[in-house]
């Protein structure tokens, strides 16, 4: 039963006009399982290979039609006739047949386009809502936002060189709350910023990108704007960060660099590694910031581990670049001592059993997992059902405007009115800091 009869893909475009892949696949049934892939722009080093046709005279070399040609071709042949109930089988196919380790062959974004959707026609199948189908009878909890209203770094043309400048509003009683927390903290500071006479337009994920010009200023804002919208700064709404500081460590001089003030031509002084683990420090003092992602380069293992030392036990350390949802450096991290929570980009590492095994295995650290989007992203909310699922408690899925946001955060308020009484929304006692 539920074997696959055909799978298909068509591109379509993501939310910077981008084009990527809707994979759907069929089973003999005719039931039906679609999923579309997202996009990052601040990859790290080790991700699966997001394949594109390079071909400049259309969408300027961004096309995925070789990846499309992958998925009807080879990917199809493979899995023919086989369940979609046996997801990690299928999985496993496609890991084989491709055969290297970033999934060069194929493109990760063709594989795993085919392997969401393989869970999607699952789920139809047995009737069951994704976050059922993929959690069973214990996932209930809805996840506490880290929502990015301001916008830096590689998502934003501002001289911001921090990317994210997020809101945890972790203090709220319910899922539903914190979104309502979120929007009228987004609205204050659109108001803020208005008064200041500063830009309300949008970055990639739709958090406010204003030309201001330091990290302090910024975080100025938040406070300002958490205050001003009724709530308390760190005891109902914290701040979370991430610096996705490769984006402006300068590998020849081996420090950090105000990248995007130095090629306004600005002679800027650049940090050591110790220095910039002494700066996140600083601030994580004067402001209510309880969650670093990246605040060092994803090559700069000795950093890491110094923030570590330093801030480990009282804020979250989280690895993304660094880490890339591979169970492999997952478990070098944890032996090294160098963060306490990874970030989950299904997408990084190409197939949803192997999501599902990196967040499995940051679990089984006590390590807080973060499900996350990327700052290229589509309509579809696939991982909101995936945070409920797998009970991470935290999600990190963009502002509080843009559909492609949204489409996350308004899945989950379904899901919560779905499970009713039984809806956990992140438990502060359980979530807190590692
Ligand atoms: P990306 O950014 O999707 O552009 O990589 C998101 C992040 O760094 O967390
Ligand atoms: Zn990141």
């Amino acid at each position: 039963m539920f074997e696959i009869n055909h799978i298909f893909a068509l591109q379509i475009l993501d939310s910077r006009g981008i084009p990527t892949l809707k994979v759907t696949v069929v089973t003999d049934e005719g039931i039906v399982g679609s999923a579309s892939i997202p996009s990052g722009a601040s990859t790290g080093e080790g991700e699966a290979l997001e394949l594109r046709d390079g071909d400049l005279k259309r969408y300027k070399g961004k096309g995925v039609t070789q990846a499309i040609r992958n998925v009807e071709g080879p990917l199809q042949k493979i899995l023919k006739d086989r369940s979609v109930l046996d997801q990690e089988g299928l999985d496993r196919l496609m890991i084989e047949a491709d055969g290297t380790k970033e999934k060069k062959r194929y493109g990760a974004n063709a594989i795993l386009g085919v392997s969401l959707a393989i869970a999607r026609a699952a789920a139809a199948a047995l009737e069951l809502p994704l976050y059922r189908y993929l959690g069973g009878v214990s996932a209930r909890t809805l996840p506490c936002p880290m929502m990015n209203v301001l916008n830096g770094g590689a998502h934003a043309d501002n001289p911001l060189e921090i990317q994210e400048f997020m809101i945890r509003p972790h203090g709220a009683p319910t899922f539903s709350e914190a979104v309502r927390y979120g929007a009228e903290v987004f609205h204050t500071l659109k108001s803020i910023l208005k008064k200041k006479g500063l830009s309300t337009s949008v970055g990639d994920e739709g958090g406010f990108a204003p030309a201001i010009n330091s990290t302090e200023e910024a975080l100025d804002l938040l406070v300002s704007s958490i205050e001003a919208a009724g709530f308390r700064a760190g005891e109902q709404i914290s701040i979370a960060l991430d610096a996705a500081s490769s984006s402006y460590f300068d590998k020849k001089l081996g420090q950090y660099v105000d990248v995007k003030k130095r090629e306004k031509g600005l002679s800027i002084q650049g940090r050591t590694s110790a220095e910039e683990v002494s700066y996140l420090q600083k601030l994580t003092t004067k402001y209510p910031i309880d969650s670093i992602e990246d605040g060092l380069d994803e090559h700069d293992w000795e950093g890491w581990k110094l923030l570590y030392q330093r801030l480990g036990d009282k804020i979250q350390i989280v690895g993304d670049d660094l880490l890339v949802t591979n169970p492999t450096l997952i478990k070098r991290a944890f032996q090294e001592k160098v963060a306490n929570a990874v970030l989950i980009k299904c997408n990084q590492i190409g197939t949803l059993s192997e999501t599902l095994e990196a967040i499995r295995l940051t679990q089984s650290y006590g390590w807080k997992a973060v499900i996350s989007h990327r700052s290229g992203e589509t309509e579809d909310s696939f991982i909101a059902d995936l945070s409920v699922a797998m009970n991470t408690g935290q999600i990190k899925t963009g502002s509080l405007s843009r559909s492609d946001r949204l489409a996350k955060y308004n899945r989950l308020l379904e899901i919560e009115e779905e499970l009713g009484a039984s809806a956990v929304f992140y438990d502060s006692n359980l979530f807190s800091k590692k």
